[in-house]
């Protein structure tokens, strides 16, 4: 695991240099297009720090979704390695507080990593080939959503007044047009996929999606089904795992286990009204404090905000899963700057964002009732989101059991446990995942995909 603050400086010199050396490789910034110049679709064949040309086919573009705002979202579409022609349509989404969609790419299921050596003061840091690349399974649509993430912007600043609603309404916007722009693609089984707090947004999409499917809208896209990691799903179900989570890891004593149990029955666990419960809250958040929330066997190494939290639920748990560096390198020169002013990983509350989406059981209890496929996967090292708080709203959708729990193996070894119901929801945990599984454990969550998205049992 490299240390994430070196990792996110080399990334940033990295989009830096993409935008100032790298303009034919990337879509010009409209700041630079003239009025006639094409649309902003580009085939991408090399890309700086990797040797050679990109040995997946690699294309990137804008598209509206506000035409009031003059917002558009970002997208890396990468070809499937295996048959293109075949293999499904994946769109897929971050978490975190408008993080780019790099971050799934560089760190979690794309085809390129960075290379992680000490910076020798010059150059770009070096990229290679990823195999556990979702991408050798099926065709990965990107976005950087919501407008605002990496390089998804808007001419108006009222654009970038978004929330879970109107954001997830935009990707359906986005796909009707990049599914216009690619007609080929629609024949292809289409999926929708997420991690961390796009646990909120994908289930609500995919209901969107299907309405439009059953309205008759065209283009009528394939839909399968939708898959989600470590899913942010509602306050209450997320956070209440996190007690008998770090009990069960021995992180927290019996005594303040019970002293929970005891004092926080029905209260806010944010805003605890019981004395004893606020205490024993405050002990509970002293010893979570000691360990990283994303994976509990690594360091706590991730630079934390510079800025004081708001104490707010919402703005927390974004903020949670967002590596933000406290001394930022210098801003690049004017000249290379292009669609946003400033390129960065994630953002740290400076960007609105509406969470008008308490919670999103009902949208996965709606789609999968309506036939469409769901895997619901858990690192199962992750005290964010711990599998304890996400198995359990699975099996209160209430469906009977078709798969019973049980091992699932990788070179004969167990690589987690898994479980399917007949809504054909499939919950599986990842042995030895944090919080974006595929960046602890590529080889299993690859091998968990590629067998799910196949229709094989894992
Ligand atoms: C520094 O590293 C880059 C690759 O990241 C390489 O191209 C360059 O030659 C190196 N410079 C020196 C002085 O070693
Ligand atoms: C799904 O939600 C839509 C819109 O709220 C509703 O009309 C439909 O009946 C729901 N379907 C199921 C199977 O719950
Ligand atoms: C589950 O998914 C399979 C494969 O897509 C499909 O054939 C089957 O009808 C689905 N079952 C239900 C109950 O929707």
């Amino acid at each position: 695991m490299p240390r994430p603050t070196t990792v996110l400086l080399l990334l940033r010199l990295l989009l830096v240099s993409l935008l100032c050396f790298s303009s034919a490789a990337l879509p010009l910034p409209p700041r630079f297009v003239s009025a006639e110049a094409p649309p902003t679709v580009q085939q991408v064949a090399a890309l700086p720090g990797f040797d050679g040309a990109l040995p997946f086919r690699l294309e990137t573009g804008y598209l509206a979704v506000d035409e009031d705002n003059g917002a558009e979202l970002f997208y890396y579409f990468i070809e499937s390695e295996g048959d293109p022609r075949r293999d499904p349509v994946l769109l897929w989404l971050n978490g975190g507080d408008h993080c780019t969609v790099l971050s799934a790419i560089f760190f979690e299921i794309g085809p390129l990593k960075l290379v992680v050596e000490p910076y020798n003061g010059t150059g770009v840091p070096r990229l290679r080939y990823h195999p556990y690349s979702w991408t050798k399974a099926a065709s990965v649509l990107f976005v950087d959503s919501p407008v605002g993430s990496g390089f998804s912007f808007s001419r108006n600043p009222q654009g970038y007044d978004v929330g879970d609603v109107s954001s997830s309404l935009q990707l359906k916007e986005f796909l009707t047009k990049w599914f216009a722009e690619h007609p080929d693609y629609l024949v292809n089984p289409f999926y929708v996929g997420g991690d961390s707090y796009a646990g909120k947004i994908v289930p609500f999409l995919v209901q969107k999606i299907s309405e439009d499917i059953e309205a008759g809208l065209k283009p009528t896209v394939n839909l399968k089904g939708y898959l989600v990691g470590n899913p942010v799903t509602g306050d209450r179900v997320d956070h209440g795992s996190r007690v008998p989570f770090l009990h069960g890891a021995g992180i927290i004593s019996d005594q303040l286990y019970e002293a929970i149990m005891d004092n926080c029955q029905g209260e806010d666990y944010t805003k605890p009204k019981n004395a004893l419960c606020a205490q024993a809250l405050e002990r509970f958040k002293r010893l979570l404090n000691e360990i990283w929330k994303e994976h509990i066997l690594y360091k706590k190494c991730i630079s934390v905000s510079a800025r004081p939290n708001d104490g707010s639920t919402g703005r927390k748990i974004l903020k949670e899963e967002t590596g933000l560096l406290k001394h930022p390198p210098p801003r690049p020169p004017m000249e290379c700057l292009g669609t946003v002013d400033e390129w960065v990983r994630c953002h740290d509350g400076d960007l609105p964002f509406k969470q008008d989406i308490d919670n999103s059981i009902k949208y996965h209890r709606n789609v999968t009732s309506k036939g469409y496929r769901a895997l619901i996967y858990s690192g199962d090292h992750d005290a964010t989101i711990p599998f304890l708080g996400t198995q359990s709203w699975v099996r209160s959708l209430n469906f009977p059991i078709v798969d019973d729990w049980r091992v699932w193996h990788l070179h004969g070894q167990s690589a987690g446990f898994t479980i399917t119901y007949r809504n054909n929801m499939t919950f599986a945990t990842i042995k030895g995942g944090g919080h974006t599984a595929p960046e602890f454990q590529p080889e299993r969550c690859f091998a968990m995909f590629k067998r799910w998205i196949s229709n094989e049992p894992l």
